[in-house]
């Protein structure tokens, strides 16, 4: 076997801690599921780190490891939670109302959920129409608030004994915002700060606070938060790796499993018409149209990245691609999408695919929750810095460079993930071209 340089990893040593900005339905399943699993009463279904494996080398030479037992992750015992919100829940009352799990698996669970209590939030109406936190910081300028959450962020840490400590923002959808001057610089963002500019979002002083103490922060909503050039600087001063944006679940992770299908085979696609219902208090913030259009923006671009219109006119040219998303209460966080797909084949025949996805959003979310605080914290502990590619995996509007497209073909994605932590480990990436087997290629 061609030996490969290993990257230096740090050992996997103490406790992590892992703190949600928002302790709502994604956060605290995710953390009543840990604590579920590690008593032996569930598993970690969806968790590409607790049950995915990895092939290294031949196919001829069968070593196939957990991807967990080849790379240096912390393990489940390991990890400490804990989160701010703007109301004053604790995470078993949270996961009460939030209706995701049973009441019987949160009831197993319950000293340790009642044990995690929020810190206040840093948030503004202005940005989150629909919701009227009650447990907030009150601060005379967005400085403070950003010196506040170090504040707290190093006192969890203290009192924790923690060793290491990753931040994954599970707070609500805020209003669609565009890239501006004083995202352009990290003096620029500052200055900002210190004059309370209206561009600046709540998630983006959480993003701020993080990684000014170097501290590894993936995005699970499409807010802007770190996706721009000030924070991109902030990341490489600080080394502190970055990802993002918006959870890849329901039905962009169905699009992101079927368009590449559909372009693999030369299908041709006219129409793509996705709806969902949800009444969860994600749907409720998604109702108000300012939060739906940061949504509308993320589910959007997947489609034209895979299919490449440009490159394929005949196929993708005239798709019509249209997704709206319609609050429902009785549905609470079991929503149902439907997508129609009109499709065409040879000489032009036409199809029609029809998906209905009754899916759990949350129960979706939470493996991937897990799974970004742990590699996060592989990354750091690698000493990759700033914005990490190889977890595009895992969101709707992958962070990228601007020079590069992003990649959204779910398979890409996956290969791009196993080849970094082969890359990491010294082991030979895996091209798929066989050329070791067959002599054809002699
Ligand atoms: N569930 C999914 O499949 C999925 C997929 C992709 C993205 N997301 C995104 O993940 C986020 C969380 O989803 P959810 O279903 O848990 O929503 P949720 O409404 O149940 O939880 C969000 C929590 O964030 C809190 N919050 C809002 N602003 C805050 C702030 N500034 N500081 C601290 N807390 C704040 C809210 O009070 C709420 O408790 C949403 O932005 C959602 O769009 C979810």
């Amino acid at each position: 076997m061609q030996q490969m340089p290993q990257v230096e990893i740090a050992p996997a040593k103490g406790k992590l801690g892992v703190l949600t900005p928002g302790l709502g339905a994604v956060s605290t399943t995710f953390m009543a599921g840990v604590f579920a699993i590690r008593k032996g009463l569930a598993k970690p279904i969806g968790s590409l780190t607790q049950m995915g494996t990895i092939r290294l080398g031949k196919r001829t030479e069968n070593r196939v490891p957990k991807i967990k037992d080849f790379v240096p992750l912390a393990t489940l015992d390991d990890l400490v939670f804990g989160g701010w919100d703007i109301f004053e829940d604790n995470a078993y009352e949270s996961a009460l109302n939030a209706g995701v799990l049973e009441k019987e698996l949160l009831k197993s669970v319950r000293p340790e959920l009642e044990s995690i209590k929020p810190m206040k939030g840093v948030f503004s109406r202005d940005y989150v129409k629909k919701l009227d936190g009650t447990y907030i910081k009150s601060a005379k300028n967005k400085w403070d608030y950003a010196r506040m959450l170090m504040e707290d962020i190093q006192k969890f840490k203290e009192e924790n004994r923690l060793d290491r400590m990753v931040i994954v923002w599970c707070g609500s959808t805020e209003i669609f915002l565009k890239r501006g001057d004083v995202h352009q610089n990290l003096e620029k963002f500052e200055k900002g700060l210190k004059e309370n500019h209206p561009e600046i979002a709540p998630s983006m002083i959480y993003a701020y606070a993080a990684l000014k103490l170097g501290i590894p922060y993936a995005n699970g909503a499409p807010n802007l938060s770190l996706d721009y050039p000030a924070m991109y600087e902030l990341a490489k001063q600080t080394h502190a790796p970055i990802s993002g944006k918006d959870f890849k679940t329901g039905q962009t992770l169905m699009k992101t499993i079927l368009a590449p299908g559909f372009k693999a085979r030369l299908i041709g696609v006219n129409g793509w018409f996705s709806t969902n219902i949800l009444g969860n208090r994600d749907g409720e913030v998604l109702d108000d149209p300012e939060s739906f259009k940061t949504k509308e923006e993320s589910k959007l671009s997947v489609l034209e990245q895979i299919l490449q219109p440009d490159l394929y006119p005949e196929l993708y040219k005239n798709l019509y691609h249209k997704v709206r998303i319609n609050y429902y209460p009785p549905r609470g966080d079991n929503k149902e999408g439907w997508d129609n797909i009109d499709i065409f084949g040879w000489l032009g025949y036409p199809m029609q695919i029809k998906v209905d996805f009754l899916c759990r959003d949350s129960i979706l979310a939470a493996p991937i929750v897990l799974d970004l605080a742990l590699f996060m914290d592989l990354a750091a502990r690698a000493k990759f810095s700033g914005i990490q590619e190889w977890l595009s995996f895992y969101f709707k509007s992958p962070i990228h460079l601007p020079e590069l497209y992003p990649e959204h073909d779910l398979f890409i994605q996956l290969m791009k993930l196993k080849n970094t932590l082969r890359y990491m480990k010294g082991e030979e990436q895996i091209t798929h071209l066989g050329a070791d087997y067959y002599e054809y290629y002699r």
